[in-house]
C-alpha cells in the first residue's frame, strides 16, 4: 500500500476522524488568541518606544503609581480566559481517553523499528493498520524495548508507547483512505523509518479482512 505523498510545503492535514474537527477548533482558537496578544504587545512596544523616545517632547508628568481598576481587569480577564481554555481542552482530553463501551480493540506493539499489529481475530500485520469506517476503535499499545510514540496526524492521534506498561486511546474513522502513521518519539537509529499506514475500509470489508480475506 503506497503512503500518500504531499508535495512541497503543504500544511494542510487531511481530517479523517470524529475528533479532528474539535481538536482543530481548539488549536486554531489558541493560535488566533496567541496571534492577537502577540500583535497587541508588539504594537504597544513599538508605539511607546517611539512616543517616549529620549528626544521626544512627550508629557511625562503625572505618571500613575497605581491603578486598581486596570490591575483588576488584567488579572481577571486572563484568569477567566485560561479557566475557559482549561475546561475546553480538559473536556477534549477526557473524550480522547474515554473509549465508548462498544469500541473494538486493536493491539499494537512498538519495537525498534516497526509497528506490530494484532486484531481480535488473531490476524496480524506490520506497519499497516486496517481499521473499519465509522466504528469506534480502541488501541491498546505497549513497547517491546524503548519508548515510541504512535502518531496518526489525519486522526489527530498521538500517544507514547511505553515498555512494561499499556497505554490506550481511541478514534472513529470518518473517511475511507490510506493515512500515514509515524513514530513521533526518537527511538534510535531507524526512528525516521518507523512509519507505516492506516487503512480505513468499510466495516463489512474489515470483517471479511479479519476473517482472512485479502482486500483488492
Ligand atoms: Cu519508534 Cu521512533
Amino acid at each position: 500500500m503506497d503512503t500518500p505523498v504531499t508535495n512541497g510545503f503543504d500544511f494542510s492535514v487531511p481530517a479523517a476522524a470524529t475528533i479532528a474537527a474539535p481538536i482543530d477548533a481548539l488549536f486554531y482558537s489558541l493560535l488566533a488568541a496567541s496571534t492577537l496578544v502577540c500583535i497587541a504587545v508588539s504594537a504597544s512596544i513599538v508605539y511607546f518606544c517611539i512616543k517616549y523616545r529620549r528626544t521626544a517632547s512627550a508629557d511625562r508628568s503625572g505618571a500613575p503609581s497605581e491603578n486598581r481598576r486596570l490591575e483588576t481587569v488584567w488579572i481577571t480577564v486572563p484568569l477567566l480566559a485560561f479557566f475557559g481554555i482549561f475546561c475546553w481542552a480538559g473536556a477534549l482530553y477526557s473524550r480522547i481517553f474515554t473509549p465508548p463501551s462498544d469500541a473494538i480493540d486493536i493491539f499494537i506493539v512498538g519495537k525498534q523499528w516497526m509497528w506490530k499489529v494484532q486484531h481480535t481475530s488473531g490476524r496480524q500485520e506490520i506497519d499497516e493498520v486496517h481499521v473499519p469506517l465509522g466504528v469506534p476503535v480502541r488501541l491498546v499499545m505497549t513497547s517491546q524495548d524503548v519508548i515510541h510514540s504512535f502518531s496518526v496526524p489525519a486522526f489527530r492521534l498521538k500517544q507514547d508507547v511505553l515498555p512494561g506498561r499499556y497505554t490506550a486511546l481511541w478514534f472513529q474513522a470518518t473517511k475511507i483512505g490510506v493515512y500515514p502513521l509515524y513514530c513521533s518519539e526518537y527511538c534510535g537509529t531507524d526512528h525516521s523509518r518507523m512509519h507505516g499506514t492506516v487503512v480505513v475500509v468499510p466495516s463489512e470489508q474489515y470483517q471479511q479482512w479479519l476473517a482472512g480475506a485479502n482486500l483488492p
